[in-house]
């Protein structure tokens, strides 16, 4: 939440305190040029005891509550059966409102079964806007990810407050174009991730819905981040100010056939799940999850983990805890665009994303923007952030770049782990950082894997710049 103060400025307030802490260090400047060259320009392969503030992600670092931590203990560990499985799909079926569940070992693990059951070579997945593992998992399957954003949603600067929606006309083209038999399912992402964390309105989501039952289409909903979704709705939709973050996901939960979320985001664990009330499609994945994942009642996972979780369903709901993400990141931008650094507007869900392209003009694509600002403010602060540009996207059959759509460096906000200051301390080296932006070159890859390359390809500068920020930051700031 935020609060506001007597000088009528509005922060955000940590509704939280820290009972337990993790003591985290800033090496010098030296020794972080040294470190991010070690990890070949790519800031997955840092080590953390090389990292101040890990802004990389906010999957799996989010801080658990004293009651999940309560719940690990409690936990009932058994193979099959486990009591703690049936608390879980009762709090599902209470928060999210869905019958039939299933855990999965984490979100891509649902993606892949899903694949699975429903994809066919050659089919087509219409979505609001494609995730690095679910494009993986469709294109294993042989069948191709179509994006239909509304045209500005690549437009990083933008008022429109729901760039996260899908194009119902591209729909419709998309549907007579391939004929229903070749949609395996429409695809609705909860805060478009690649994008920016950008939600849909529930207007838009039921015109899909409208659209897939014209056509009997199934309609699967990416809840990764369907709180900070559910917020932004709440605060931006019309007639929806009135109702609670509950409601909201409840009411979004209604809407599609098959429902999955990674549970590192919400629910601030380590797992993942897969909801319905279609009993049909239920019995068409269930028989796959102890092949892949592991029996019935657990998927792949801890009992202590799907413990917590089912905590942490009951808990995401809590407008403190939904929105103590999306109030910093409000912060976080709102701060960085009276500087006038590029950043993507309107905040998001999950992170404050730089757009590389502007921050970096004088960087071609083809050398990598995104990737070259995230290594570079590594260097200047210690924090680490991702590349979510071309580098995550991989090489196409021919083996040609596939440009991305934006080159952003996402700095993400883990739920309850920094404090106002933390983002301070990242507002503050960022300004440093667009003063010194001509010092900034591109990268190239000197090692790169076949798929998913962005997690262990490893990049070089072109040129000596990560030594000439370095100098010129020992020069002005000093070692730290
Ligand atoms: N869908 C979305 C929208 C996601 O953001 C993620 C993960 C997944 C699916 C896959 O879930 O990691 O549990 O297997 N996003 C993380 C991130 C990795 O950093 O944004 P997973």
């Amino acid at each position: 939440m935020s609060i506001k103060l007597s000088t009528g400025e509005e922060i955000p307030i940590e509704m939280h305190k820290a009972r337990m802490v993790q003591k985290i260090q800033l090496v010098p400047v030296d020794e972080r040029l040294k470190s991010i060259e070690e990890a070949g320009y790519n800031t997955f392969l840092l080590k953390t005891k090389d990292i101040f503030l890990d802004m990389l992600t906010d999957s799996g670092v989010n801080a658990m509550s004293d009651n999940q931590f309560a719940e690990m203990i409690r936990a009932d560990d058994a193979y099959a059966g486990s009591m703690t499985f049936y608390e879980f799909a009762n709090a599902v079926d209470e928060i999210l409102g869905f019958k039939h569940v299933m855990n999965t070992h984490q979100g891509r693990a649902a993606e892949h079964l899903l694949a699975k059951v429903f994809l066919k070579s050659g089919d087509v997945v219409p979505t609001n806007y494609h995730f690095t593992t679910t494009k993986g998992h469709i294109e294993l399957q042989g069948a191709t990810v179509l994006e239909i954003y509304y045209d500005d949603a690549l437009k990083t600067e933008s008022t429109n407050p729901f760039k996260g929606n899908m194009d119902p006309q591209k729909l419709t083209d998309i549907i007579k174009k391939y004929g229903t038999g070749r949609v395996g399912f429409v695809r609705m992402e909860a805060t478009t991730n690649l994008i920016g964390g950008q939600p849909f309105s529930l207007a838009n989501l039921r015109e899909i819905r409208r659209i897939c039952d014209e056509h009997g289409l199934l309609l699967v909903i990416d809840g990764s981040l369907i709180c900070e979704n559910a917020y932004l709705i709440m605060q931006r939709e019309k007639g929806y100010q009135t109702k609670t973050v509950a409601e909201i996901v409840k009411e979004i939960c209604s809407i599609p056939d098959l429902f999955y979320m990674s549970g590192r985001k919400n629910t601030s664990v380590r797992g993942g799940m897969m909801g319905t009330n279609n009993k049909e499609l239920f019995d068409k994945i269930r028989p796959w999850l102890p092949v892949y994942e592991g029996f019935y009642t657990y998927g792949g996972m801890s009992m202590r983990e799907i413990g917590a979780m089912a905590v942490g369903v009951r808990e995401m709901v809590d407008p403190t805890v939904a929105g103590c993400a999306v109030e910093q990141v409000k912060y976080f931008v709102n701060r960085l665009i009276e500087t006038g650094v590029p950043v993507v507007t309107p905040p998001g869900g999950l992170a404050c994303h730089l757009d590389a392209m502007k921050f970096l003009p004088h960087i071609p694509q083809h050398q990598y923007p995104a990737g070259a600002l995230s290594a570079a403010l590594y260097i200047a602060s210690g924090i680490r952030s991702m590349e979510r540009g071309t580098v995550s996207m991989d090489r196409d059959k021919q083996g040609k770049e596939v440009m991305a759509d934006v080159e952003l460096t996402r700095i993400a906000i883990p739920r309850r782990v920094y404090s106002v200051s933390h983002i301070e301390f990242a507002i503050d080296r960022i300004n440093w950082l667009f003063k010194h932006r001509d010092l900034v070159k591109g990268l190239k890859f000197v090692d790169e894997p076949p798929v998913l390359r962005f997690f262990g390809g490893r990049l070089e500068p072109l040129g000596e710049w990560g030594n000439n920020l370095a100098e010129a930051f020992k020069k002005e700031i000093g070692n730290y």
